[in-house]
């Protein structure tokens, strides 16, 4: 039994009476299929269960590379990342490129899902990202290194919009560089992590497991489908059903449409401050909320509302 600090944004997955079963942290669960133990091996093909649209590419099977990275047309074993944008000939995710070796320890997983609580679970937190948009996937696929360092690829398609979640645990130091982002075939599309190769990004201070572009430490969350050609704010660049707070006392909300931007009055709530945020400003909830884990259900939860 002991009790725990939930960070400021959680769900609720499963109410029952006073017991909430929740996700801790950016993770999802750790589980699936178990690939080789292989220096710079892959995964086989996998068969995606329902095609994903990469900046219109729709790909229908995926390699999980355990040097960090997901491949779509075949494996790769480059262990040396480069800089995106590389201008290549390959689509890739890339939550943790760099030279991994599983062969005495650290397991990888791969699992697909089109129903249950994992599916509904990243649904939730799409919509909190992208508000505007009603997302409700019908499939997910999520690859998870699990130890020497702890991240997953999360990809999610309601067929009409894709989306990339990257989530970080602990993240051990390692001797190459790193690279962190995603890159397009001819690097049309491309997103770096802001600290990939630097000396920050790996290790426990990791800047991939303490910053977010999405106000949850350790997780990263992109919009990658064709549909995305976005909005401009001050000339920058704003995803589709992305939102933001765009002055410093957060009066007003504005968020990406298909219509453009749309932005209306809508001060943060009582129990949340105006803070800076990755892109402007953001409303914070402040107040933590603590509960009781025994076996792994949460009780107690303090304040007793659950939203
Ligand atoms: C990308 O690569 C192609 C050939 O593969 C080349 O023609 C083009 O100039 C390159 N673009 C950039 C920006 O490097
Ligand atoms: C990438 O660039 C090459 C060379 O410029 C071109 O032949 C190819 O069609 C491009 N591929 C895509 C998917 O844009
Ligand atoms: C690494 O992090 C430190 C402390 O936050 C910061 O001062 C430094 O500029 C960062 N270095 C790089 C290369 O990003």
């Amino acid at each position: 039994k002991k009790t725990i600090i939930l960070p400021h944004i959680y769900n609720c997955l499963i109410k029952s009476g006073t017991v909430c079963y929740i996700f801790l942290g950016p993770l999802y669960p750790i589980r699936g299929t178990l690939s080789y133990r292989s220096d710079d091996g892959s995964s086989p093909e996998i068969s995606l269960l329902q095609a994903f649209n990469f900046y219109g590419n729709a790909h229908s099977s995926i390699y999980v590379n355990h040097n960090g990275y997901l491949t779509f047309d075949a494996e790769w074993s480059s262990y040396s990342p480069r800089q995106f944008p590389m201008n290549g000939s390959r689509d890739v995710i890339a939550p943790f490129w760099t030279d991994l070796d599983n062969r005495g320890s650290g397991n990888i997983y791969y699992d697909q899902y089109t129903s249950g609580p994992i599916l509904q679970q990243v649904t939730q937190d799409i919509n909190t990202y992208f508000p505007a948009l009603n997302f409700q996937a019908n499939w997910i696929f999520i690859a998870s290194w699990h130890e020497q360092s702890t991240f997953q690829a999360v990809l999610a398609s309601n067929r009409q919009y894709s989306f990339v979640l990257m989530n970080y645990g602990s993240l051990a130091f390692t001797p190459r560089n790193l690279q962190a982002g995603f890159d397009t075939v001819n690097s049309s599309h491309h997103f770096t992590i802001p600290g990939s190769f630097s000396v920050n990004a790996t290790g426990p201070n990791s800047v991939l497991t303490l910053d977010s572009n999405v106000n949850v430490p350790g997780r990263w969350a992109f919009c990658v489908d064709q549909s995305s050609t976005g909005c401009t704010f001050n000339g920058q660049p704003v995803q589709i059903g992305d939102s933001f707070w765009s002055d410093s006392t957060c009066a007003q909300k504005c968020t990406c449409t298909g219509a453009g931007l749309q932005c209306s009055n809508d001060p943060c709530s009582y129990s949340q401050i105006c803070r800076p945020a990755s892109f402007q400003y953001s409303c914070q909830t402040v107040q933590r909320r603590t509960c009781t884990i025994i076996e792994g259900k949460c009780f107690n939860i303090s304040p007793a509302h659950l939203n």
